[in-house]
């Protein structure tokens, strides 16, 4: 059975969970998108701000944007093929909007690279806290030590970004990124069948 164009589509609890913490104005930026489920449902629901499907891989980003296509959803969700947080410029996301960006269904040690990566940090895939090369402990303390870090750098909205991160492993490896990167994460749980996940809502302190 098919469902028929604009009726709501429910979601799974893991991205209904994140869909609850989204701002009713932000520009919404989902982040290996998929099968586009979240933004779709976010459309649905009659979110104003913009939505933008992000994925890596051309495969998944056809998947999206045929799903999107069903719904007659194209002309309300924008599609970019980007490593990450890459593309992210080039959309020209208003800065008096709040941004709201999700990354899901990754590992954690995948989500902490992406976001080092828009920040200009460092994510060694090791604990930062733990035993590691001096070189990759020194570099993080000169980070540490530059305003740059701050993920206001690349987060141009003057209300604020938030970064909806819901790792499906190494859930602890991302806790401890958010922490040396400065973000203060509130952390959640939900439940979908027998498997409980783990997910952060973080923002600038
Ligand atoms: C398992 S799916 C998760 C889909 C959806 N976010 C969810 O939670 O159900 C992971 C997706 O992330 C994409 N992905 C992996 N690494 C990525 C990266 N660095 N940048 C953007 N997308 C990435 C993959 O291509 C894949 O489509």
């Amino acid at each position: 059975m098919t469902t028929p164009p604009g009726r709501p589509k429910s979601l799974p609890p893991r991205l209904l969970a994140l869909a609850q913490h989204i701002r009713p104005t932000a520009a919404v930026i989902d982040v290996g998108t998929d099968h586009a489920f979240l933004p779709i449902y976010l459309a649905q629901q009659g979110h104003v701000g913009r939505l933008i499907a992000m994925d890596i891989a051309p495969g998944p980003l056809a998947q999206a944007e045929g799903n999107i296509a069903r719904r007659r959803l194209s002309d309300r969700i924008e599609l970019a093929l980007s490593n990450g947080l890459e593309q992210l410029q080039s959309l020209n996301i208003d800065p008096d909007t709040p941004l709201d960006i999700v990354i899901a269904g990754m590992g954690g040690e995948n989500i902490a690279a992406i976001l080092a990566e828009f920040m200009g940090a460092q994510f060694n895939d090791v604990s930062l806290h733990s035993a590691q090369s001096p070189s990759s402990k020194s570099s993080m303390s000169e980070v540490n030590s530059s305003d740059e870090l701050f993920s206001p750098v690349r987060c141009r909205s003057s209300l604020g970004c938030r970064y909806l991160l819901q790792p499906m492993t190494r859930a602890e490896k991302l806790l401890d990124f958010l922490a040396d990167v400065n973000l203060h994460a509130e952390e959640y749980t939900v439940s979908e069948g027998r498997r409980v996940y783990q997910y952060f809502v973080a923002m600038s302190k």
